[in-house]
């Protein structure tokens, strides 16, 4: 890639401002060792979510909530968001983040637990969106799960590692996330695409 079209890849990180309290709850996420969404992806969080007008979104590492505040932009005034994370005072820090910025009590659903144990009680068919920013290892059961959750036509957005390009680098994260990736374009059922925000975003329709 040219030197130039690094330097306009890396404008789109700062393109679209964080508010205040996404700005916030980055902090503190960073402070807890729940590192927030990079602002591009965020950015792109919320368009998704407000171009499928999504009601239902399902996001699986809630951190200190600046990719929920992200998603609560781009939804409709009545979605609402269920996030899980099995650390408490994460959620206890997302869950003032969204007093903070005026979200309504009843539009989001904070769950304690890990994601394997409350992903499969969760309803086939019932998410609009199902944001995935957690445990690496874990991503070929979200992948799974998501599948069942999403409705027809419904988007699954996986937070990316820009390891995952270079063949050289083969950890187990690493691996599994490129076994992801390749399971995903081969599904009938999923439509694909990685997007060059942040450390990269997989996005994935519901066909
Ligand atoms: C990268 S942080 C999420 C940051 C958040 N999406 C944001 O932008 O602010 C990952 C989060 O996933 C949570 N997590 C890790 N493994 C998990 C699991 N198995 N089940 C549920 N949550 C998990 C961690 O506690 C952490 O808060």
């Amino acid at each position: 890639m040219s030197t130039q079209k690094v330097a306009a890849w890396s404008h789109a990180e700062t393109f679209v401002a964080p508010s205040e309290h996404v700005e916030a709850a980055a902090r503190r996420g960073e402070q807890l060792g729940a590192a927030p969404v990079p602002d591009g992806t965020g950015a792109v969080l919320q368009v998704l979510a407000a171009a499928i007008g999504a009601r239902a979104v399902m996001e699986v590492g809630t951190g200190a909530g600046a990719s929920g505040l992200w998603l609560l932009g781009g939804m409709p005034a009545d979605g609402i968001l269920t996030t899980i994370d099995l650390e408490t005072e994460n959620q206890r820090a997302a869950r003032e983040a969204f007093a903070a910025a005026g979200v309504a009590h009843q539009r989001t659903r904070v769950i304690a637990g890990r994601a394997l144990d409350v992903l499969p009680r969760m309803t086939d068919g019932a998410y609009d969106l199902v944001v995935v920013d957690a445990d690496r290892a874990e991503y070929p059961e979200y992948v799974e799960q998501a599948a069942r959750l999403l409705r027809t036509g419904g988007t699954l957005a996986l937070t990316w590692s820009d390891r995952e390009s270079d063949p050289a680098n083969r950890d187990d994260e690493t691996r599994t996330l490129r076994e992801v990736g390749r399971s995903l374009r081969e599904r009938s059922d999923f439509l694909v695409s990685l997007l060059p925000v942040g450390d990269g975003l997989l996005v994935a329709v519901k066909r």
